[in-house]
């Protein structure tokens, strides 16, 4: 299979996911937060480009099942229902209910992944569901969400976890590479031995652990924990069957 890893939504050039499946990770913390609440019964969740947009389509949509969920410097927006810790998308909150989520770089890295054939959402809690669902994949596109704009290690290294166990799960070779994907790779090596030491090492982590959200991180680094493959249809993103 040929993989190309790209670091920042930025780097995604239209004809790069045209025909492709694209892998969004956001491992700190949205995408670990959109399987949480696809895994505990969320209806579906849609990835929002700004504040604005997204507490227009709550009231536009002005259904009782709809939760506004909003992150800014990683805190929950004041007035919103949820923030981006995956450990408040419990089954009591969102169990049949449709989510419209805004965070600084996660929902936004999903919106431009929209031109690809397939996007997926992905990190360490769902990648065995991920794997399975590039058995016949030729071509992959994994796309890293970033910090503001920059290289975020836990989701580089996250990306190179996931190909690592690729060819371990299925055999496969990963060629040709681009060169993020070399780099994911190497860094997948570290992420292999502990992803949770690495998630704790990341600028990131230690930010998140600063302000109080430490206990997020072993929840993002477990492997396999929330078995759900959510997938973008149209313009919401819902679990596979
Ligand atoms: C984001 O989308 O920027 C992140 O998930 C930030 C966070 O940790 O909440």
């Amino acid at each position: 299979m040929e993989v190309r890893v790209f670091f920042t939504p930025s780097e995604l050039m239209e004809e790069a996911v045209r025909g492709r499946t694209v892998v969004v990770l956001d491992v700190l913390r949205a995408s670990t937060t959109i399987v949480a609440a696809l895994h505990n019964g969320a209806r579906g969740v849609i990835p929002s480009g700004s504040l604005e947009s997204a507490t227009e389509l709550v009231v536009k949509l002005g259904v009782d099942d709809v939760l506004l969920c909003a992150e800014r410097d990683v805190r929950q927006v004041e007035g919103c229902d949820l923030g981006n810790s995956p450990a408040e998308y419990v089954s009591e909150t969102v169990k049949g209910r449709l989510l419209v989520l805004a965070t600084t770089n996660g929902s936004g890295a999903i919106l431009a992944a929209r031109g690809a054939s397939r996007v997926l959402i992905g990190g360490y809690v769902n990648v065995g569901r991920v794997i399975d669902a590039l058995a016949r994949e030729k071509e992959l596109v994994l796309l890293c969400a970033g910090n503001n704009g920059g290289f975020a290690l836990e989701d580089a290294a996250c990306a190179g976890f996931l190909l690592r166990r690729y060819v371990e799960d299925t055999g496969h070779e990963v060629l040709p590479l681009n060169d993020g994907a070399w780099v994911a790779l190497e860094l997948g090596k570290r992420a292999t031995r502990s992803p949770l030491r690495l998630l704790r090492r990341s600028a990131h982590g230690r930010y998140l652990d600063g302000e109080g959200f430490g206990d997020d991180l072993a929840l993002c680094a477990a492997v396999d924990s929330w078995p759900v493959l959510p997938v973008l249809r149209d313009y919401i993103i819902v679990p596979s069957e």
